[in-house]
């Protein structure tokens, strides 16, 4: 078995590409990542002199190289993780959300359909069903959601969802798409909330909280999604959609309270900053289809689960520092320097 993990030098990516060197000795995984700056190849280090595992640096967009890679590899399964993540990086600037989400998605397809292969799974995310309001706890995001996407990452995965249905429909390719919630866990990179949270506590530096923070997030271990994924490519029904989440929500001023108490620091480094524009409210999975389905709930609860990432970052500091002392400067001074 040869499966084609794109992105597998970012944050889920390479959790999953360890998930799966770990628990299948004997399949080959194949890594294709541009290495943006969100793509880290030290990342992989511990992997890299496996003989199952070959890293290759390409665009998913690079028709030339994809075809080149399935002749050489003749992939069975296709596992797309490879993205433009950041929301607040989409609102400054959309064009390569739309690029590499939408036409990097189409590319891989186009190559599965020419050379074949027995599945084509699509990372999603929640954020493509939009919102939920703060007063309505009892509403929960199924697979009959409609899609309602508010901000250009969303709106450039939802558009890539519905290229994945269609080439299902209309070429019989054989898909399937998983739509997540927000996960957390090692290796997550240090301009999303938890991780840039942890950091800056960490450098006694203040911790931006947008708005007034009461926005909640449905967070899930990033283990349990690598376990999601895994199900669904072996044992999912081709053509559905399967959301994953941790029934687990919380408000990101809570989550800053918690790192504080976590590490010992003051809450006083909380600090509220100008909201995001178009900033979703709520965000709340129900797993049902995938639970009575494949059998899977997320197994690490959210009390735990923050206790072990923090934990990876204390013991991991060169990972994150090396990061934070790059490129990202200019990154944090232009998103977070007036704000
Ligand atoms: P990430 O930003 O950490 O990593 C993205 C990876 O993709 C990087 O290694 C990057 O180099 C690579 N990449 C970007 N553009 C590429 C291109 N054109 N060609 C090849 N490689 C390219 O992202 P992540 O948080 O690991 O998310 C992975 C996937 O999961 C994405 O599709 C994202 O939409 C989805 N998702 C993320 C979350 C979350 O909470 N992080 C939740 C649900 C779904
Ligand atoms: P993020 O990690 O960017 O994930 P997403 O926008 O995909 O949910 O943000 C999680 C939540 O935290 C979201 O409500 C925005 C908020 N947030 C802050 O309050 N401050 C920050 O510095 C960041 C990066 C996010």
């Amino acid at each position: 078995m040869t499966i084609i993990v794109t992105g597998g030098a970012g944050f889920i990516g390479s959790n999953f590409v360890f998930h799966m060197l770990d628990k299948y000795p004997d399949y080959r995984i194949v890594c294709l990542d541009k290495l943006t700056y969100a793509g880290n190849l030290s990342t992989l280090a511990p992997v890299m002199d496996n003989p199952n595992f070959r890293f290759v640096k390409a665009d998913i967009c690079d028709r030339e190289a994809v075809n080149r890679l399935f002749e050489e590899e003749h992939p069975d399964i296709v596992v797309n993780f490879a993205a433009e993540s950041h929301v607040d990086r989409s609102i400054e600037d959309p064009g390569i959300f739309l690029q590499t989400n939408i036409l990097g998605t189409a590319t891989l397809m186009d190559a599965c359909r020419k050379y074949g292969i027995t599945r084509y799974h699509q990372v999603s995310t929640d954020e493509v069903y939009g919102d939920l309001p703060l007063d309505r706890p009892d509403l929960f995001f199924t697979e009959e959601t409609p899609i309602h996407t508010s901000s250009p990452y969303s709106s450039s995965k939802a558009g890539a969802d519905l290229l994945v249905l269609a080439y299902h429909r209309t070429y019989g390719l054989p898909v399937t798409i998983s739509r997540c919630s927000n996960n957390y866990g090692p290796y997550h990179f240090p301009e999303k909330l938890i991780p840039l949270m942890i950091a800056n506590c960490l450098n006694d530096k203040p911790l931006p909280v947008y708005g007034e923070g009461l926005n909640v997030r449905d967070w899930l271990y990033v283990e349990d999604h690598c376990k999601a994924i895994d199900l669904i490519i072996h044992k999912g029904r081709v053509g559905e959609v399967y959301n994953g989440g941790g029934r687990d929500g919380r408000r990101n001023i809570d989550i800053g309270k918690l790192i504080c108490k976590e590490l010992g620091k003051p809450e006083t480094l909380i600090t509220h900053v100008t909201d995001r524009k178009g900033h979703d409210m709520r965000y709340a999975i129900d797993p049902t289809k995938i639970h009575n389905e494949l059998g899977w709930l997320p197994e690490t609860k959210f009390a735990d689960g923050i206790k072990k990432t923090i934990a990876w970052y204390l013991e991991n500091r060169e990972w994150w520092e090396t990061i934070i002392s790059g490129e990202y400067q200019n990154y944090y001074e232009k998103m977070y320097g007036n704000r």
